[in-house]
């Protein structure tokens, strides 16, 4: 079994669209280690040339703007054939209700909604057989809180659309990871808010620690080299949604 799944992981190329944030880079070391290919894309070429510099020659970059379906379609012809599509992309609108800017509200819901969609309309034609669509979800919605709302429902749509589109796109296989708090650099701007954000969680969560992106990598890599497994929504939280 286990020289199966090497030889899917070393055969792997692999798209990351949101591929120079922080767990996109953890998963894409984890393909880069096992022998696979992998293209960065995101909507800022100096980031994902920055990121592609750091993995090497197995890694290159592509232009993506999930809210531009037409970056979509020219990525998925350049692009060509992939075994995994992974989107990690988010664009945040968190705040409270009556400050909320409906542009930004509609940008996370392109992030993380209707880019993946879209993702699917345009990839689906170059997933090799065997391969996948992994979207990434998160515990806030299954945690609601103040000031978190977007987030929680384009998280939580993310959980269905992975159910409708494992249906739809059959055999292709569609699954989502949902994380918990990880120190993947996105929380880094919040300065001392950080140390509490994640002293809380430490505290309060069933594994008392905040997670590192290579605890999601193994996720990840499960998830696409289990080709029994569509459909799914894998929590990867520490079990926060529970506390
Ligand atoms: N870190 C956590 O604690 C945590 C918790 C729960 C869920 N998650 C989820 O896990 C995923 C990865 O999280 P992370 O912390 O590594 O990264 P992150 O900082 O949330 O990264 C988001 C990425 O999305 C890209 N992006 C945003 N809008 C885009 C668009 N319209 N088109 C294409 N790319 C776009 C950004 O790149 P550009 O701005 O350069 O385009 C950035 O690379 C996200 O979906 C996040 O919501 C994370």
């Amino acid at each position: 079994m286990a020289h199966i799944h090497n030889e899917r992981v070393m055969r792997m190329r692999v798209i990351l669209i949101g591929g120079a944030s922080g767990i996109a880079q953890a998963i894409a070391s984890t393909v880069l280690d096992g022998g696979g290919e992998v293209v960065l894309a995101g909507r800022h070429r100096e980031s994902l040339d920055a990121a592609v510099a750091l993995l090497g020659p197995r890694a290159s970059a592509v232009v993506i703007d999930l809210a531009d379906e037409s970056s979509i379609a020219q990525a998925a012809s350049s692009v060509g054939s992939v075994d995994h599509v992974i989107s990690l992309a988010a664009d945040h609108a968190n705040g409270p209700l009556g400050d909320l800017d409906g542009t930004a509200v509609r940008n996370a819901f392109d992030a993380k909604v209707i880019g993946p969609i879209l993702l699917a309309k345009h990839f689906s034609p170059q997933v090799r057989e065997g391969g996948s669509f992994l979207f990434f979800s998160g515990v806030a919605a299954w945690k609601p809180a103040p000031g978190l709302s977007v987030m929680a429902t384009t998280n939580g749509a993310v959980a269905f659309l992975v159910e409708a589109l494992a249906v739809e796109l059959a055999p292709t296989r569609v699954n989502a990871l949902s994380p918990g708090i990880v120190d993947s650099g996105a929380w880094d701007s919040m300065g001392s808010g950080k140390d509490t954000l994640f002293a809380d969680t430490a505290r309060t969560n069933p594994v008392r620690r905040v997670g590192q992106p290579s605890d999601i990598a193994a996720a990840a890599l499960s998830l696409l080299t289990n080709t029994f497994v569509t459909g799914v929504t894998l929590h990867v939280d520490g079990g926060g949604r529970l506390s």
